[in-house]
């Protein structure tokens, strides 16, 4: 069966992380708008450079730019068998817009994914998390550590913190997700779409939990 995923969840509930194992197992693309507006940032474009403010600040960058980067990125060949989405819709402006491309595509989402994680958890897990500039393998400091400290397991890059996991800003981001995001459970639960799956305890656990829902 086709897999059309929204990975919904606050900042730090996994979603990257998860993301990365369901393209192993089920061979379709992550789509990670933080991921593609990171690279624009880290290539100075002026995409980047206009959305570094809303992220350097912990907010969200404006509807119609992220839109806009997902109404393209799922007309490449690489989505006709399903794709996941992490970090987008997150706002309701936003998941009425995904509804209206897929529409119009003739396709639409299969499963909503919300992964559930206590917000004491949160902070302890985006201040430690380190992520490689080579291969964006995600680790943490504690709960994920790599073998050798600053380098990544899998290519030898260098593993770096990204700019907006300081306390401030993640409490800003909190704040967003309770504000605008969150609204998005009831919306995509009066779809019928809507799992839910604890996000705390071990990854592999978690793991499971998402594709027993999956399947
Ligand atoms: P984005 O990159 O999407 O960030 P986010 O939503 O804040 O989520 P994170 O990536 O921080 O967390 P995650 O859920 O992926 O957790 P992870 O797997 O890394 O967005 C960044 C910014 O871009 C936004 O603030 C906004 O400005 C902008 N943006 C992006 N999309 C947008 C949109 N649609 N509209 C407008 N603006 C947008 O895990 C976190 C850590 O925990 C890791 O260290 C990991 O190793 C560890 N961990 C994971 N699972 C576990 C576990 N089970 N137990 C212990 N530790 C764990
Ligand atoms: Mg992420
Ligand atoms: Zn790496």
């Amino acid at each position: 069966m086709k897999k059309n995923l929204v990975l919904l969840g606050p900042p730090g509930a996994g979603k990257g992380t998860q993301a990365k194992m369901l393209v192993e197992k089920y061979a379709i693309p992550q789509i990670s708008t933080g991921d593609i507006l990171r690279k624009a940032v880290a290539a100075g474009t002026e995409l980047g450079k206009e959305a570094k403010k809303f992220m350097d600040a912990g907010g969200l960058v404006p509807d119609d730019v992220v839109i806009g980067l997902v109404r393209e990125r799922l007309k490449e060949s690489d989505c006709k068998d399903g794709y996941i989405l992490d970090g987008f819709p997150r706002t309701v402006n936003q998941a009425k817009s995904l509804d209206d491309i897929l529409t119009k595509m003739g396709d639409g989402l299969t499963h909503v994914v919300s992964i559930e994680v206590d917000e004491d958890d949160l902070l302890t897990r985006l201040t430690g998390r380190r992520t490689c500039r080579e291969c964006s393998a995600m680790y943490h400091i504690t709960f994920e550590a790599p073998k050798k400290s600053g380098v990544c397991d899998k290519c030898g890059g260098e593993l770096y913190q990204r700019d907006d996991d300081k306390e401030e800003t993640i409490k800003s981001r909190l704040k967003v997700y309770k504000q605008q995001t969150e609204p998005l459970i009831t919306y995509y639960r009066g779809t019928g779409l809507l799992k839910t799956v604890p996000g705390t305890g071990g990854i592999k656990d978690i793991f499971s939990s998402i594709t027993k829902v999956l399947e």
